[in-house]
């Protein structure tokens, strides 16, 4: 598939069309549900696929639809190669690609190489065989530490809570051998050092790029390789869902091996992009992976950790340039995804927040390179803070002994049309996360009809973006700018300028292309207000 009329040989030679495509992130089990059970789906997907393109999205990045008991939302594959049932089946799959293709949509997929399900197969093979054994060397087992083996054989913790090894009772009943799992129990690590596992990804990368498949998402593609000591980490730092460069669960040097590995197979499908989930701080660390033998792109998680203040938007912008700079990669964008809260909570919610997310869209919109929307940013969508206990499903509920409620919270099902919950998500009258009932004001039919809603502010942008030539170039220069303000201005020609200030400030020269509120003839920028001049 192709926007332009070139040949694909003749586009593969060119600029790659990654290399400055809007992603749309989609939570399958969030956007819209097809047959009545609350969960969505992707026939649900399909039949929205009319507003996506209305929207002007160039690719989909489709969070894990793979078989899977969802111990993490499908991030616990118990077969990579096939669609999960409650997702539709691979059937759908198909129809989807190639619905999506013929809008000019391409669509990527979230793949889980770091671990799989324990209900995958080699994981049951694993536990039925004996220690040493070819089956248990895929995964991570150990023997336990102290009398009888009774302590797990480090003192890592999952990043969930709780310890990151699990003890299993052995064929015989006796009490045996502990397993690696970064995540959930029900989570366990690879052995990325056997070659079996590379040979299984290989056979998965394939199977999806035949089907038509154009890239994917890589998860924890900075954890797969683990030091070969498996020595105790300091815990004087740790936190639940975060990471520093130090800690030795991840980032390890190995793992660079598997991403070139992994580039070789994806290098004989030239148009195809692999994306990896990069938690690392360290620019010139978070580099390596964007070099040119390994991932085409990686994401840069510092605007989405950022909050509404000029000096650190900022600072993420010019870190996630220089990050990926001196390698010739391709800068990154989000401002949430389904792991963080969303932006309109993080920027301080309510109308001030709402704002501020309108704002930042457009700051985000104006960066050279690749951008990530995750499902619901285009609505204005905040987090859900008060879902009731017993509704949520993330495991870090369970597994931080209910004190911390996780991300469930930014993963309320995307609110359609009607004034009732669950506000035509799907044929049922429930959905899996409950949504509040004041989403009545936001719905996407609401925002289609209103040229003020946040939906049609990134619509707008979107078509600028695709169409206006001062989109181009691969660089920014900073303006001058008040303190608590910023202003950029693309090499094409486009600026940007950001009032993060409670007062409003005069805008730079220029003729307003769009702005995240009305601006009057006297040319001063709002508060939490930003602008688009060329
Ligand atoms: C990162 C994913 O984004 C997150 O949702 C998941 O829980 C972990 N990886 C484990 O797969």
């Amino acid at each position: 598939m192709s926007k332009s009329n070139n040949s694909p040989a003749a586009e593969a030679k060119s600029e790659p069309w990654w290399r400055k495509a809007v992603f749309y992130q989609v939570y399958p089990r969030s956007f819209a549900d097809s047959d009545g059970d609350g969960v969505g789906d992707l026939g649900g997907l399909r039949s929205k696929l009319g507003y996506l393109e209305l929207l002007g999205v160039d690719a989909l990045w489709l969070s894990p639809v793979m078989r899977s008991p969802m111990a993490d939302g499908g991030y616990d594959v118990a077969d990579p190669r096939d669609i999960d049932p409650l997702f539709g089946g691979i059937e759908m799959m198909d129809a989807l690609i190639t619905e999506a293709h013929a809008r000019q949509i391409r669509v990527t997929m979230d793949l889980v190489p770091n671990h799989t399900s324990v209900e995958h197969e080699w994981f049951v093979e694993a536990l039925a065989a004996k220690p040493d054994s070819p089956e248990r060397a895929r995964y991570i087992f150990r023997d336990g530490r102290g009398d009888d083996g009774a302590q797990p054989p480090n003192n890592w913790p999952s990043i969930f809570g709780g310890p990151a090894w699990t003890r299993i009772t052995e064929a015989d009943g006796t009490p045996g051998q502990w397993y690696m799992h970064l995540f959930a129990p029900e989570q366990p690590d690879l052995n990325w050092d056997n070659p079996d596992v590379l040979d299984d990804l290989d056979r998965t990368l394939r199977f999806w790029l035949d089907r038509g498949i154009d890239g994917f998402r890589i998860d924890v593609a900075h954890g797969m390789a683990k030091p070969v000591d498996l020595a105790d980490m300091d815990l004087t730092k740790n936190e639940l869902l975060r990471l520093d460069d130090d800690d030795p669960r991840f980032n390890n040097p190995g793992v660079h091996e598997i991403h070139r590995n992994i580039r070789k197979i994806m290098d004989q499908y030239p148009e195809s992009v692999a994306i990896g989930e990069v938690w690392v701080d360290d620019n010139t660390k978070f580099g390596e992976y964007v070099r040119p033998d390994e991932l085409h792109l990686a994401f840069n998680f510092r605007l989405a950790q950022t909050l509404f203040d000029a000096e650190a938007v900022r600072d993420a912008i010019e870190n996630s340039i220089a990050a990926v700079e001196d390698v010739g990669g391709t800068p990154t964008w989000t401002l949430s995804n389904h792991d963080v809260p969303r932006e309109v909570t993080r920027f301080g919610d309510g109308p001030e927040g709402v704002a501020r997310a309108r704002a930042m869209a457009l700051v985000e919109l104006a960066l050279p390179g690749v951008t990530f929307i995750y499902n619901g940013s285009e609505l204005g969508l905040p987090n859900v803070d008060d879902l009731p206990e017993e509704s949520l499903q993330d495991p870090v509920w369970e597994r931080s002994g209910h004190t911390e409620r996780g991300r469930d919270s930014c993963r309320v099902p995307l609110p359609w049309e009607g004034e009732k919950p669950p506000f035509g998500f799907g044929p049922a009258d429930t959905s899996w996360l409950p949504i509040p009932a004041a989403w009545s004001a936001i719905t996407v039919e609401k925002q289609l009809e209103d040229v003020d809603s946040v939906l049609s502010l990134y619509r707008r942008a979107l078509e600028l973006r695709a169409t206006r030539p001062e989109f181009s170039g691969t660089g920014i220069d900073w303006y001058g700018s008040p303190p608590g303000c910023l202003a950029f201005r693309r090499h094409g020609g486009l600026i940007c300028a950001l009032n993060a200030t409670p007062a409003p400030i005069p805008l730079p020269p220029g003729e307003i292309l769009l702005s995240s509120v009305p601006i009057d003839g006297s040319r001063r920028l709002p508060p939490n207000a930003a602008a688009w001049l060329v």
